[in-house]
């Protein structure tokens, strides 16, 4: 089956999930937890979970489906998968629970360790940007769909660079990154997914992330950056891998709007 005769059906389960969690915020009763890892989760990302895994598992019974909330499956399991579902119920659990809006569901297929599909979707502003292989990236809205495409700046330029950065980020520690005389706007968003959709969309030049970051943060974000003409790697300037013991080690990452530039001299992070 190709992806374009299903793609609607993946949006419509990203959306599904997305009022799911937008319901559960509005009415701001929910419940939360810390999780092993020490990260938090609330009854919003389970419930997103729920609908997402059953519905994909109706969607396409013979591919698995992998998700943040049930990423219990060894490595040896996983490496036997052709493709698979790869799922972030909820991404910004931490601006779920402090009330800022900016979170999204991601879904991704990766298929022989390279993501094919990607759906992000914002249920607060009710935008879906979604990318297949090949097809291009798009921006939905209403039903409309907008072909994105990121912004191939031109560092002699007078214009700034444009930085994506969480709310929570010291700004100067994102701008010591990078080894630049030229000015810097900051541009001010919740969540990996949708810093990384603002980089594909031309809103930002850059998005980077320093920390651990799970490849079901990334996987829709690649698709869509990629088929956007931008890139991203990792902190060492290296693609990413998926389903394998790389990716799981070594999870920074990077989003870069412009593979033009040389950015192992531009950025002094991975250095
Ligand atoms: C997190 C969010 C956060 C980013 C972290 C992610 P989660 O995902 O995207 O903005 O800084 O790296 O792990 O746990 O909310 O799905
Ligand atoms: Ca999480
Ligand atoms: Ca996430
Ligand atoms: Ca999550």
């Amino acid at each position: 089956m190709k992806p374009e005769s299903y793609i609607d059906q993946v949006i419509e389960i990203a959306t599904r999930a997305g009022i799911q969690i937008r319901d559960i915020y509005q009415t701001g009763n929910f419940e939360r937890e810390i999780k092993s890892d020490n990260t938090p989760v609330t009854s919003a990302d389970i419930a997103a979970h729920n609908i997402i895994s059953q519905a994909l598992a109706e969607l396409t019974p013979d591919i698995p489906v992998l998700s943040e909330e049930d990423a219990d499956i060894t490595l040896a399991e996983r490496e036997s998968w052709p493709r698979y579902w790869l799922v972030d119920p909820l991404d910004g659990t931490g601006e779920f629970i402090a009330g800022s809006g900016d979170f999204s569901v991601i879904i991704a297929l990766v298929e022989h360790n390279r993501p094919i599909v990607g759906v992000v979707y914002a249920p607060m502003t009710e935008v879906c940007y979604y990318a297949i292989a090949g097809l291009g990236a798009y921006k939905r809205v209403k039903g409309h769909d907008t072909r994105i495409m990121s912004r191939q700046i031109d560092l002699k330029d007078d214009s700034p660079l444009r930085l994506a950065v969480s709310r929570r980020q010291d700004p100067q520690s994102v701008i010591k990154l990078f080894n630049l005389n030229k000015h810097c706007e900051l541009v001010v968003l919740g969540g990996a997914a949708l810093k990384s959709c603002l980089v594909a969309e031309g809103r930002a030049d850059c998005y980077v992330r320093i920390g651990p970051t799970g490849e079901w943060d990334t996987g829709a974000a690649q698709i869509i950056a990629e088929e956007a003409g931008g890139q991203i790697m990792d902190l060492a300037l290296q693609p990413l891998t998926y389903n394998e013991r790389e990716s799981l080690e070594n999870p920074n990452f990077i989003v870069v709007g412009a593979p033009h530039l040389a950015w192992d001299q531009i950025l002094t992070a991975g250095s």
